[in-house]
């Protein structure tokens, strides 16, 4: 299906880009809305390619391990379409444990490799002694989402043709009542001119803003906030995945440290001292020597969570409008699946029974009847 009237993706962050780009390689022209690109998730995410370490489990981890297994792929077309590198490591990451005990009780311990003390003194030099047992997800990596990944995927987009509307906020998506079909969306531009467009096919990919868009849809923010130290190059091989603080080294040595997860905080923007706190505290329970590491960026963002954590995937309950929000701390793990999902329910091509099933676990109408 080649359309000329634009598919408008709502929201310029990874999975608006991600699907932007997908439609956009199938030849579908699309516009994307922006209000603020450096809100987007996409631009906050430490970029952990982490189903196993990240201890998920039942059908979103496999979700999970199904993107992961789509990622090379992904990466791949974008970087063909750019030119640039999107910074993919499959680094592995590393879980500790106080001891051998806890980490047989790990959701995903029978996909990791048991560490013990003298292994992990070797998969991390300068871990603190008091972890005594770990395991090693090698399948699991990372990816530079905040300075390659992202402005690869607006390359991509660009020099294929996608539209963007950047500084400009969707006010209202319309529906026609009786028969529940997206007939226009309303925005305010950055200049402060309101646009009413009409509009058959859109995608929602307005993180954690996007209840404010469809009001049916329960999507609330985890605030996180984030700093990144510089390492010596090659101090740390693998990412470490702590109970509440994980370190993310990046090619350059670069580590980006995340993250506080704060449910009550609502949309309240900035850094606070307690959050701060507890990062440092965390660098300082995991790798002591990277408390002398200088900080070099300090940032805070809004997760778009679900109340059981997983995405909200294809319909919504506005015929033309389709749903891809909602992946909380997964985003850029399931960018690749979801993005490939999405623009094969827009082009109308029959699913897989893999697809479907996967439409029907993560269909909004989980929490329809909950109300
Ligand atoms: N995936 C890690 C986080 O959301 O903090």
């Amino acid at each position: 299906m080649t359309t000329t009237e634009p598919i408008v993706v709502l929201g310029g962050g990874l999975m608006g880009l991600a699907i932007a780009h997908q439609m956009a390689r199938r030849d579908h022209a699309v516009r994307v809305i922006s209000r603020s690109r450096n809100e987007a998730a996409g631009f906050v995410a430490a970029g952990m390619l982490a189903p196993h370490a990240e201890g998920l489990s039942g059908e979103l981890l496999t979700l999970g391990q199904k993107s992961l297994a789509l990622i090379p792929q992904w990466v791949a077309q974008i970087e063909h379409d750019s030119g640039l590198s999107c910074g993919l490591r499959m680094s592995g990451v590393v879980v500790p444990f106080k001891t051998k005990e806890e980490g047989k009780h790990y959701p995903t311990a029978a996909l990791g490799q048991p560490l013990n003390r003298k292994d992990l003194e070797r998969e991390i030099p300068g871990l603190a002694p008091h972890w005594q047992a770990g395991l090693l997800f090698e399948q699991d990596g990372q990816i530079d989402n905040r300075r390659q990944l992202m402005r690869a995927l607006e390359k991509a987009c660009v020099s294929l043709g996608v539209q963007f509307l950047e500084g400009a906020e969707v006010q209202t998506v319309t529906r026609n009542r009786d028969i529940q079909e997206l007939q226009e969306i309303s925005l305010r531009t950055a200049e402060g001119e309101v646009k009413h467009q009409p509009c058959r096919t859109a995608v929602l990919c307005s993180g954690a803003w996007s209840q404010k868009l469809v009001p049916e849809l329960p999507v609330f923010p985890v605030k996180g906030q984030m700093l990144s130290l510089q390492g010596p190059r090659k101090a740390l091989k693998r990412v470490i995945f702590g109970p509440g603080t994980y370190l993310v080294p990046r090619e350059d040595g670069l580590i980006v440290v995340g993250a506080t997860s704060e449910r009550d905080a609502g949309f309240t923007p900035g850094l606070t001292p307690d959050g701060q706190t507890k990062l440092q505290a965390g660098i300082q329970d995991l790798l002591p020597v990277a408390g002398s590491w200088p900080p070099m960026e300090r940032w805070w963002g809004f997760r778009p969570c679900t109340p059981d954590e997983g995405p909200l995937l294809g319909k919504s309950p506005i015929n033309g409008l389709w749903l891809a929000c909602g992946h909380h701390r997964n985003g850029v793990l399931l960018a690749a699946i979801t993005s490939e999902l999405l623009a094969n329910a827009i082009d109308k091509r029959p699913y897989s029974e893999e697809e479907q099933s996967i439409l029907n676990t993560f269909s909004y109408e989980r929490f329809a009847h909950k109300k």
